[in-house]
């Protein structure tokens, strides 16, 4: 996910076209219209090597897109797991996540997606959240998470099932950022 984290503190950071470019020669971020990104990931079995490099250039992904979330499936890889990365906290792994308990208190933020750059859409979820995962070393965690942290995990959740943001929109919403996206896509 990537957030306008100006309430955190944080300016927006505008997208760096070249740098999507450079690294998606090496690891590459699927992107909309992709329909690797539809698809419904798989439980991870064995936490090994593999598992680890790729947690690697993810967080490699993450920072230089200045993103806050990224979902495997993103890097067409189909196993249920994602990392977060907000503002100064640790960086996160959760692997098999599994959203336990929602709050009935909603929020309303603006979500962007590294899957669809430079576009944003205000999307309402549950503020709160508690999910069991294993962290990177194997471990089952129960977490509860408030403010952008759970904003992030049920958006990369929905990542594991084949679902963007856009897809919590109206039609008319969709559509409009949808167009937003193809120009801005056509005019790099
Ligand atoms: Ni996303």
């Amino acid at each position: 996910m990537n957030a306008n984290l100006s309430a955190f503190t944080m300016r927006r950071r505008t997208l760096n076209w070249k740098a999507v470019k450079l690294y998606d020669e090496v690891m590459r971020v699927l992107t909309f219209g992709n329909e690797a990104l539809r698809q419904k990931s798989e439980p991870v079995e064995n936490i090994d090597g593999e598992i680890e490099s790729l947690l690697a250039g993810m967080f490699k992904i993450l920072e230089r897109h200045k993103g806050v979330g990224l979902a495997a499936v993103q890097i067409g890889i189909p196993r249920r797991f994602f990392i977060t990365r907000i503002g100064n906290d640790a960086p996160r792994v959760f692997i098999n996540p599994l959203i336990i308990e929602t709050s009935g208190e909603l929020a309303d933020y603006e979500e962007g997606c590294l899957s669809l750059p430079g576009v944003w859409g205000q999307i309402m979820r549950p503020k709160m959240v508690r999910l069991q995962a294993r962290n990177e070393k194997g471990k089952l965690l129960t977490i509860d998470a408030d403010g952008i942290l759970a904003r992030v995990i049920q958006h990369e959740c929905d990542h594991l099932d084949g679902t963007l943001f856009i897809d919590k929109l109206s039609a008319l919403k969709r559509e409009r950022l949808l167009n937003k996206y193809e120009k801005l896509k056509t005019k790099k």
